[in-house]
């Protein structure tokens, strides 16, 4: 893993998201959760690098997310695509999904939520904002469809403070 310039950092937009996915794990080294997240986004505002993930109320990371202030997110090469499922499918409520996922935790550098060795792409970051959805300003039909329960997401951004991984991620 080579550090990486926030600020040139490259990824496949859409398909990182959408096709790839991320953990995003918040907490502490010594207590935290992780999940799967395939909603998102890598930008820049305020005149800074950051990402946005969206976060259902319900998942047991949200807990962590509203009370620690940073958080990881990790890319992995399509080895670890079972993990990955397996870590979105099953709940930290009900069991260990570290011991699981046989990922290692590796302690950050900048922030105090850990990441995990075998990872391809390391984002630590800083919570700078967060909004609930309203799904009074949903402008498309479809959207609806996804909250069957009305469990609209809360949005989080955070500031990328370090950034870390294969060279192929470096501007
Ligand atoms: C591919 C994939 C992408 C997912 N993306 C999100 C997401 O962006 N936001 C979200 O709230 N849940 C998402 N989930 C669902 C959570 O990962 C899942 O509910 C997980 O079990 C929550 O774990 P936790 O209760 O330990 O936090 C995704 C699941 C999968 C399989």
């Amino acid at each position: 893993m080579e550090e990486i310039d926030p600020r040139t950092l490259q990824v496949k937009s859409a398909g990182i998201w959408l096709k790839q996915w991320f953990v995003l794990t918040s907490g502490t080294f010594e207590d935290f959760n992780a999940m799967t997240v395939g909603w998102g986004s890598i930008g820049g505002i305020w005149g800074r690098p950051f990402v946005q993930v969206v976060v259902r109320p319900g998942r047991h990371t949200f807990q962590y997310l509203e009370k620690y202030p940073t958080f990881t997110l990790c890319a992995f090469s399509a080895n670890y695509k079972n993990t990955l499922m397996m870590m979105g499918t099953k709940s930290g409520r009900d069991c260990d999904k570290l011991a699981e996922s046989g990922l290692t935790i590796v302690a950050s550098k900048v922030v105090d939520a850990p990441f995990y060795r075998e990872a391809e792409l390391v984002l630590e970051c800083r919570k700078t904002y967060w909004q609930d959805m309203n799904p009074g300003n949903f402008l498309s039909g479809y959207i609806e469809g996804n909250y069957p329960d009305k469990d609209y997401h809360r949005i989080y951004f955070g500031e990328i403070m370090r950034a870390a991984g294969e060279a192929a991620y470096r501007g």
